[in-house]
């Protein structure tokens, strides 16, 4: 016999569901693990068990569709010398790349499963994990391991930096060759780190995506973190899921973003702890693009892993409004996911909802850096 449980007494339910956003004075029913009925609560139908929100608002439990948890070590001293002047590269990779090399398998894991636990209290109850600290075939490999026991999106970024040792030629070869065999049964995703003069250009980013794509891999990329380069245009050519950053775009870049299904998703946590400025959301937004917000959580460009300060800094420092943002953290995450099992709460959704203790998701960004959560479902289940 299945259980159903209603969870009344929401003030305010954000559903994530373009055909019913908000509810006031709302009830939603778990069934089974999914999402069986939402509305009013005046109108919620008898469950067997029954749980009471005190008026908080509820909202899909965060999806965290950008992160790189696979690492050891640690850029402190990076960051310092940022935060005197410093500008930012992407050299620190292979910084993290030696850590990562010399950490055991079990060191890694244990490390990627506090991160993962971390953003879970926070309220982030789907999160992409990338590999990118290895860029060896054995190295990517075992990152990729590592992942799939954490999630289920998974990504191959053997294309992260040229390491050390090889010239770029012989690199993308190896990526698109032997590496990306030996790691697709482990992604789902194949990303690049597409930044002439930094890390691939838009040729060498082409040539490993589409290897992905014959391997059976959906493609992202990592996009005009930089400067305005030819990624976004490469990411909507190929049909990526989603370009990443857009920090540097061009008018033409823009369009691309808004005629296609690639998601623009964009990770102000880098943005801030790189101290550059932050992409035009509303440039996008305005034009029709789907927008999503990540945290990029790794040691060097963004070491966060609260989706609640990405809503913040995108409310206050990239003009959008607290329902943009928060439909960014949630739904714009699953598109750019290309899932439609999460990233909202409605019949036949996985039941992932986060509790907050506040009367409105807009307390997100009204409250920065204040730990809103009060409680997490995933699943159903209560964590
Ligand atoms: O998304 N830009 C490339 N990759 C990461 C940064 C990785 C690092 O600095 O270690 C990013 O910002
Ligand atoms: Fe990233």
């Amino acid at each position: 016999m299945t259980t159903t449980t209603l969870i009344d007494g929401i003030g305010l339910l954000y559903t994530g569901d373009p055909d019913r956003e908000e509810i006031t004075n709302a009830a939603l029913v778990i069934e089974d693990g999914l999402i069986a009925w939402t509305g009013p609560a005046a109108e919620a139908p008898d469950a067997d068990e029954r749980m009471h929100a005190g008026g908080r608002a509820v909202i899909p439990g965060f999806v965290d569709s950008h992160a790189h948890l696979i690492f050891a070590g640690d850029r402190t001293a990076e960051f310092q010398a940022r935060m005197s002047g410093e500008p930012y590269t992407g050299g620190g990779i292979r910084t993290t790349v030696e850590a990562t090399r010399r950490a055991s398998e079990a060191e890694l894991a244990t490390h990627a499963f506090a991160l993962v636990e971390e953003m879970r209290r926070q309220g982030t109850t789907t999160v992409e994990i990338k590999s990118g600290y290895g860029l060896s075939v054995a190295h990517e490999k075992r990152s990729l391991e590592i992942a799939t026991a954490l999630t289920d999106e998974t990504t191959f970024l053997g294309a992260h930096v040229v390491p050390a040792d090889l010239d770029a030629d012989s690199y993308v070869r190896l990526v698109a060759g032997d590496m990306l065999e030996a790691c697709a049964p482990y992604a789902k995703w194949v990303d690049v780190f597409c930044e002439p003069g930094n890390a691939f250009d838009g040729d060498q980013t082409r040539e490993i995506l589409a290897s992905g794509l014959k391997a059976g891999l959906g493609a992202r990329v990592h996009a005009n973190q930089l400067t305005e380069g030819p990624g976004v245009r490469v990411a909507c050519e190929l049909g990526a899921a989603s370009a990443d950053h857009c920090t540097h775009l061009s008018p033409a870049d823009v369009d691309a973003l808004a005629s296609s299904e690639t998601v623009a998703t964009l990770l102000p946590g880098a943005e801030f702890s790189t101290r550059s400025p932050y992409p035009d959301a509303r440039r996008l937004i305005d034009a029709g693009a789907t927008v999503a917000l990540a945290t990029d959580c790794n040691p060097g460009s963004s070491f966060t892993s609260s989706m609640a300060f990405c809503v913040a800094l995108a409310v206050r420092e990239m003009r959008m409004t607290p329902l943009e943002a928060i439909r960014a953290a949630t739904y714009g995450g699953a598109r750019a996911l290309r899932r439609t099992d999460v990233g909202w709460l409605r019949r036949g959704a996985r039941a992932d909802l986060v509790i907050l203790d506040a009367p409105s998701y807009v307390h997100l960004a009204y409250r920065p850096g204040v730990p809103l959560v009060h409680q997490v479902f995933h699943g159903g289940l209560l964590l």
